[in-house]
């Protein structure tokens, strides 16, 4: 296979046990160059194990997991995300009494420049808060009116649209993204969702997500999961038409497909 076609990450039978309940059982899963593939599934499917198995918070009980056909099984998160891949959230803590700007000049830094975040501080955050791609990174996330703002005065979508961005200033090559729009107001979400989509098709996005319906225009292939195993993927009208998808998700059945047929 060709390293175009190749997926980009891939797991193989992967399971994952805590105690007695098998969380992730014997998934079989791969991500396409620049496709956002969306993870969906009801409360406790095993989407967050399944994630961290990908990101390598958790190794699997059984498995493989590959990214660019090497075997990253064991790899710790680390050294994943200086391959590429890359995740929100836990690696991408903001500052919260720093300013906008100067999280984005942290974020830039640390991903080019090394990890002494104590060494560049201040001063670096003075120096550079014009840096080119920090500027961009304002302007293409809506942040440009908050950007001398300490971040603890931040709305949760704009902090949420900030800590993607300084995910995003990594240049990751896979962003893995776990629930960005919990907790966001209708708004928020198309504003999240608004950026997100300027960087598909130049950016591979594994997004999980809870509610279907908030993202199904944004996922180009879905993989839905249940009690730990993928019961369908594909696009979206594929997945929402599947027997056992229906079966599993009453509350699919009354939302989402009434709502993709009106
Ligand atoms: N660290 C853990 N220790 C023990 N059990 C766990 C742990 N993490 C998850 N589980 C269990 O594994 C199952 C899958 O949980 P997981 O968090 O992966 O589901 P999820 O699909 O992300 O759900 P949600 O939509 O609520 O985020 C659940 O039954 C959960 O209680
Ligand atoms: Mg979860």
């Amino acid at each position: 296979m060709s390293a175009a076609t190749e997926p980009i990450v891939r797991a193989d039978r992967v399971s994952k046990r805590f105690g007695a309940l098998t969380a992730v059982d014997g998934v079989n899963f791969a991500v396409r160059r620049n496709e956002v593939t969306g993870i969906f599934g009801s409360n406790g499917a095993g989407k967050t194990t399944f994630f961290n198995l990908l990101t390598g918070y958790f190794v699997p009980d059984e498995g493989t997991i590959r990214y660019k056909g090497r075997d990253i099984t064991h790899t710790p998160v680390r050294e994943r995300v200086a391959m590429g891949m890359m995740r929100t959230f836990q690696l991408t803590s903001t500052f919260d009494n720093l300013s906008v700007v100067d999280n984005l000049v942290l974020a830039f830094y640390r991903a080019h420049r090394g990890h002494s975040l104590l060494r560049m501080l201040l001063s670096t955050c003075r120096r550079h808060r014009d840096e080119d791609k920090v500027m961009q990174a304002l302007e293409t996330f809506e942040l440009g009116a908050r950007r001398d703002m300490e971040v603890r005065h931040l709305s949760l979508g704009e902090k949420r649209r900030l800590e993607i961005a300084m995910s995003m200033l990594a240049e990751p090559e896979v962003l893995l993204l776990d629930e960005p729009l919990a907790g966001l107001a209708e708004s928020e979400i198309r504003s999240v969702l608004d950026v997100l989509r300027r960087n598909s098709g130049s950016q591979t996005i594994v997004i999980v997500e809870h509610k279907i319906s908030a993202v199904k225009d944004f996922v180009q292939r879905l993989v839905v999961m249940h009690e730990g195993r993928i019961i369908a993927e594909g696009g979206y009208d594929e997945c929402m038409q599947h027997p056992e998808v229906r079966r599993s998700y009453w509350q699919i059945e009354t939302d989402t497909v009434a709502e993709g047929r009106s």
